[in-house]
């Protein structure tokens, strides 16, 4: 899709398609809803006027309506072939991330109608009147919409014979003309979200593949194929060096399969250098391709999404995308540790106890819990290349799941700062991640009579917290944050801005973590 912010007039633009957003203005419960348009256009609000004062349309979040051009003689001032009334809800919830699922909404409309080309209005909270809209700044107004409207655009059915092309071609974004700062801003923010759209696009489409076509070795090839392009260092590994840094925890989820594991590590160096004493970022991926669960064995019923289970590992490969473009001034260092998780006659067993590469023993009580044994060797060996701060994601824990649901991922940390540095960026990236807790008191949850630690928790509540609690020891001192996204990588339900499939989560949190150190 080729994307464009544009300075213009929106009436006078020619297009099939220009969608408009709207925000009800009704306050009380069960009040008629007042829609109004997020435009100073005249023109374009008075093409929608009879249909706004219908009340036929509500403007509630995702709903859409759809004006062709009149044919007779009427007053119809717009060039534009179609008016798309796009709803982003009630006027006290006018925010970046409906303005992301609006401008979704309006490409999905476009999609399924096959059009190629399309141009939304960038909304202007200040043309509603009898109201005041939250104050949103232009540059990440600009930012949300780019992103809402790349997400939007793809669809997963590269695997269906049947697909039709319903690709957009073009799409515009029209800014009402401003002033050189406001549109160097909006620019600025533009750019920023065609990068990092593209860029968790790029994790979902590799969450998206079967586990049969991504095994360790293929995801392990496209980071190559990634930094090759992006400009980054890159190292991918297997079994021989996994074995010669004493990775047995990785080695013990990794040799039950015959698909060789990888241990990818992607580097990025700000080309000014950076200076002595300064952070370096530790960005850390579960990457299992396929999670049968070993030896204990999941059960068959929903068997087949644990091709998700590199979802971590995939947000990590996307931020680096990312970083590699936006040339944060920090150095970051991205470690995955990819296998399979299978059972058979060299698979790990319940009660095998292992020495992970820091040293620590584990009794390996489910291997079922295969995540936090891959990561516990890429925390620590990030630790080795130097990272002084950590940062993890993994589809780690069902429990998560059960706690949170699917609107939150888990947040967890062992450093007040590091965390709010994650939670303010996502005041930009507008992803929902609730924090849980790890503090020292759960440790207990993890004792073993074998071993020092054991890979589940003594009983099964808090399955998260235990998880995290394993992850924690190999995090040590460094200050450290873990995302558990198991319930958010994969969206079960379509939505009007969104695809079935894979969501791509954290990446755009993980690259504004990033940027907040960058000197
Ligand atoms: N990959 C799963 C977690 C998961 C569950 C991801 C649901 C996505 C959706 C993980 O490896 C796992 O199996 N965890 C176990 C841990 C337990 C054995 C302590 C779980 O959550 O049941
Ligand atoms: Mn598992
Ligand atoms: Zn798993």
């Amino acid at each position: 899709m080729d994307t464009k912010l544009l300075f213009a007039d929106a009436h006078g633009f020619q297009t099939p398609m220009l969608a408009v957003f709207a925000v009800d203005l009704s306050l009380a419960k069960g009040a008629q809803p007042r829609p109004s348009l997020l435009t100073s256009s005249s023109e374009v609000a008075g093409a929608a006027r009879s249909v706004l004062a219908s009340g036929e349309f509500k403007a509630a979040l995702g709903e859409t309506l759809l004006l062709h051009a009149p044919d007779g003689p009427r007053a119809y001032a717009l060039s534009a072939q179609r008016l798309l009334l796009v709803g982003l809800g009630k006027a006290a919830d006018y925010s970046l991330v409906n303005i992301r699922k609006g401008a979704g909404t309006a490409v999905r409309v476009a999609k399924a109608r096959m059009l190629r080309e399309l141009a939304i209005v960038l909304p202007e909270g200040g043309a509603v009147t009898g109201a005041p809209l939250a104050e949103l700044p232009a540059r990440l107004i600009a930012r949300a919409m780019v992103e809402g409207a790349e997400l939007a655009g793809l669809d997963w059915d590269t695997y269906r014979s049947d697909r039709k092309d319903t690709a957009l071609r073009t799409l515009t974004l029209i800014a009402k003309k401003s002033g050189a700062a406001t549109a160097q801003e909006m620019q600025a923010g533009f750019n920023e979200g065609s990068i990092v759209a593209a860029a968790q696009n790029f994790a979902r489409a590799l969450v998206n593949e079967p586990g049969n076509v991504l095994t360790p070795t293929e995801l392990g090839r496209r980071a190559r194929d990634l930094c090759a392009d992006a400009g980054l260092a890159c190292e991918v590994h297997s079994t021989e060096k996994i074995r010669e840094l004493k990775m047995e925890a990785f080695w013990a989820v990794a040799k039950g399969s015959a698909e060789p594991p990888a241990l990818i590590v992607m580097t990025y160096q700000p080309a000014a250098g950076v200076a002595e004493g300064a952070p370096v970022l530790g960005l850390v991926g579960k990457g299992i391709t396929f999670d049968t669960g070993g030896i204990s064995i999941k059960h068959a019923d929903g068997m087949e999404k644990m091709k998700y289970d590199m979802a971590g590992a995939a947000a990590m490969i996307g931020a680096m995308h990312a970083i590699a473009r936006l040339k944060p001034a920090v150095k970051v260092v991205a470690v995955v540790c990819s296998a399979e998780n299978m059972p058979g006659g060299r698979a790990m067993k319940p009660g095998d106890v292992v020495t992970a590469m820091s040293g620590t023993t584990i009794e390996i009580v489910n291997t079922d819990a295969e995540g936090r044994l891959v990561l516990a060797d890429g925390l620590h060996y990030a630790k080795t290349l130097g990272a002084t701060h950590l940062i993890d994601a993994a589809t780690l824990t069902g429990a998560c799941v059960v706690a949170l649901g699917v609107l939150n991922a888990g947040l967890f940390s062992n450093n007040e700062a590091a965390c709010g540095q994650f939670e303010q960026a996502l005041n930009v990236s507008g992803e929902n991640f609730w924090r849980l807790p790890c503090t020292g008191d759960y440790r207990e949850h993890i004792v073993s009579e074998i071993a020092d630690i054991m890979n589940t928790g003594k009983n099964r509540w808090g399955g998260a917290t235990s998880a995290a609690m394993f992850l924690k020891e190999f995090a040590g001192e460094t200050p450290w944050v873990h995302l558990d996204i198991a319930g958010c990588a994969w969206n079960e339900e379509k939505k009007p801005w969104i695809a079935y499939g894979p969501s791509g989560v954290a990446v755009r949190s993980i690259v504004e973590w990033v940027r907040s150190y960058s000197a």
